[in-house]
């Protein structure tokens, strides 16, 4: 079994994926404590170990290492403010990188990172892993395509040691709208039509404040959902909420006045595409699941670029 090291794992959502494509992940690491919590209670054969990146010295031999560094800086739920020194975590990747220098690396992060004003962060990434000595390869994903109920657009940078001579291909999606060749995209009815409609406790409760409509947050039922964010307050309203519309840019109202409810943590998980029998402990609070939920890299995405790397065990 070809080993990995995944650095920035949160609870899981790539490990997952990496682990149905026939990694052994033998070091993961994250700062947040329910991350860990989560991780460990799903993949309790991975050595997880809590604490800040920068803090681990020593890495152990590994074929792949994989990271999806912070997005804060470049997300649009985000501050977009390239100066913050959360967008330079990347530099801690590009240490194991130099330091464990493994066959191949995976890299996943926001698609705000190619836009104008980040785009020197991007390259700076690439150049880095270039003179680390990888045959650097990029393109944004779309995750519907890959059987993800949900509208969620990521990049990944895939990395091959030179000396293997090999370029990294990206896998096309089996799924798209255009049927004529492709599978239809799975519908939030596929993810979660099954779970119990009014699932008290699990979903938050907060107002629908000014922010939050002013926005379409609805997706119904035969729809993909969109992005499953990490902030409670901003998931999306589950399908059997009254629709909304729009009153004028950036104002948006309920069409009925039925019971309107956002997605509860567990169905964002699934809209995710995590297992259905996905552990999250109570250790902590509610908004803590939904953090690490929309933190996460949904791991059939994962899974199918993992899957394209070439056998080079
Ligand atoms: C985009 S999320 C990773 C998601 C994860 N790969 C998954 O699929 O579930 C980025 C993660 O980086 C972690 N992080 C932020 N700063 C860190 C640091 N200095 N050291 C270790 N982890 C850090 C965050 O807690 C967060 O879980």
């Amino acid at each position: 079994m070809p080993t990995a090291v995944s650095l920035f794992s949160g609870c899981g959502g790539s490990d997952i994926g990496l682990h149905a494509s026939g990694f052994n992940i033998v070091l993961a690491n994250d700062v947040l404590r329910y991350a860990s919590d989560v991780y460990k209670a799903n993949l309790p054969e991975t050595d997880f170990r809590l604490g800040d990146v920068a803090e681990i010295t020593a890495f152990p031999r590994a074929d792949l290492l994989v990271g999806c560094y912070p997005c804060q800086g470049f997300s649009q739920g985000g501050v977009r403010d390239p100066s913050r020194r959360i967008n330079y975590l990347y530099r801690e990747f590009d240490r194991a990188l130099r330091l464990i220098k493994p066959k191949a690396f995976i890299v996943e992060n926001v698609s705000g990172m190619r836009h104008a004003s980040f785009r020197h962060l991007l390259n700076n990434q690439i150049t880095r892993f270039r003179m680390a000595g990888y045959r650097v390869s990029c393109d944004m994903l779309d995750a519907r395509e890959f059987g993800v109920p949900q509208e969620r657009h990521r990049v990944f940078i895939v990395g091959l040691r030179s000396d293997l001579g090999m370029r990294y291909e990206f896998p096309k999606g089996e799924h798209a709208q255009d049927l004529d060749t492709k599978k239809p995209f799975v519908t939030i009815r596929d993810a979660i039509g099954d779970l119990p409609e009014w699932p008290d406790g699990e979903f938050n409760t907060e107002k629908f404040h000014w922010y939050y409509l002013s926005r379409n947050r609805y997706r119904g039922w035969d729809e993909c959902s969109n992005t499953i964010v990490a902030k409670a307050r901003h998931v999306g309203l589950h399908p059997t909420s009254p629709k909304l519309k729009r009153i004028h840019t950036d104002k948006w109202e309920f069409e009925t006045e039925g019971p309107a409810r956002r997605l509860s943590f567990r169905e964002c998980a699934r809209l995710q595409g995590f297992p259905k029998d996905m552990k999250f402990p109570d250790t902590f609070a509610m908004n803590e699941k939904y953090k690490v939920v929309g933190n996460a890299v949904p791991p059939p995405l994962f899974n199918a670029v993992a899957s394209a790397l070439p056998d080079i065990w």
